[in-house]
């Protein structure tokens, strides 16, 4: 296994700058997700705008032969879902995932989506995954353990009768896009790694409301729940630090999740 790589001051500077380009294609992007658009349109709109505004590189592109410039997954669609001519309609929900590529470091996000008005139980799917997010990131300190991280979600999914996919993780990110450790979103309290000032890596759970298996679709990218249920996702890219995780993908107006308990 690669040692996971601890990040200089030099290195944490650019990946700040490369998760801010990549928040900012959410943010450019989000009044564009409305019914009637196809998804391929939100790949080209956001793939102009990486490379002709940022001066950035739309990592998925050719990632192991992935095909377009951006994720996006619909409805029971986990992860991986391909850019295609599929127009969104009303009651959809759709996770945008944007990874980008500045002075060679990489930045990772993705967020959720609802399409004029969905269900309440979509709605609630794509909140309490929002919160398994954040109580993950609560988490990260350094002395803390990833299986603290994982053990919160997967805490906070349970209890509330959705499930964890378990086939796909967060990851160390910086010049390469997948890098060690592997961040699962399941374990237990005080295992696996310890997590040190420096270390990069991405939370991104993915949460259902239904069984947690998964089944990969004949595309070779697109991962689905295998029992058709509902599925949501959000990512963020943070950095370790004495005091906590400081985030690197925030949004404008998105303020670190202060979890209520209710929904
Ligand atoms: N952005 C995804 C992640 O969060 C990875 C996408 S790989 C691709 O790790 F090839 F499908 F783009
Ligand atoms: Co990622
Ligand atoms: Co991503």
């Amino acid at each position: 296994m690669m040692p996971i790589k601890i990040k200089t001051a030099e290195e944490i500077e650019k990946m700040r700058v490369a998760g801010r380009l990549a928040a900012e294609v959410l943010e450019m992007i989000t009044p564009q997700v409305q019914a009637g658009i196809t998804t391929n349109q939100l790949d080209q709109i956001c793939h102009d705008y990486i490379v002709n505004v940022q001066g950035a590189i739309p990592a998925p592109l050719n990632y192991h032969g992935f095909p377009k410039s951006i994720c996006t997954s619909v409805n029971h669609q986990i992860c991986h879902g391909i850019p295609n001519d599929k127009k969104l309609k009303e009651g959809d929900i759709v996770n945008v995932d944007i990874t980008i590529i500045k002075d060679g470091y990489h930045g990772d996000t993705s967020a959720m989506f609802t399409i004029g008005e969905t269900s309440i139980r979509a709605k609630r799917l794509i909140e309490i995954c929002y919160q398994c997010l954040w109580l993950g990131i609560a988490e990260v300190k350094a002395g803390k353990r990833l299986g603290d991280v994982g053990h919160a979600i997967q805490r906070h999914a349970e209890s509330l009768n959705c499930s964890v996919v378990q086939e796909y993780c967060g990851h160390g990110i910086g010049l390469a896009f997948h890098e060690e450790p592997q961040v699962l979103h399941y374990g237990s309290p005080n295992t696996g790694i310890l997590l040190e000032e420096g270390m990069i890596f991405t939370i991104e759970p993915m949460i259902n409301v239904g069984k947690r298996h998964i089944k990969l679709m004949p595309d070779g990218w697109t991962v689905v729940t295998k029992d058709h249920s509902l599925s949501a996702q959000w990512e963020h890219m943070v950095v370790v630090t004495a005091e906590g995780a400081e985030v690197l993908t925030l949004r404008n107006g998105e303020v670190p999740f202060q979890v209520q308990k209710k929904v």
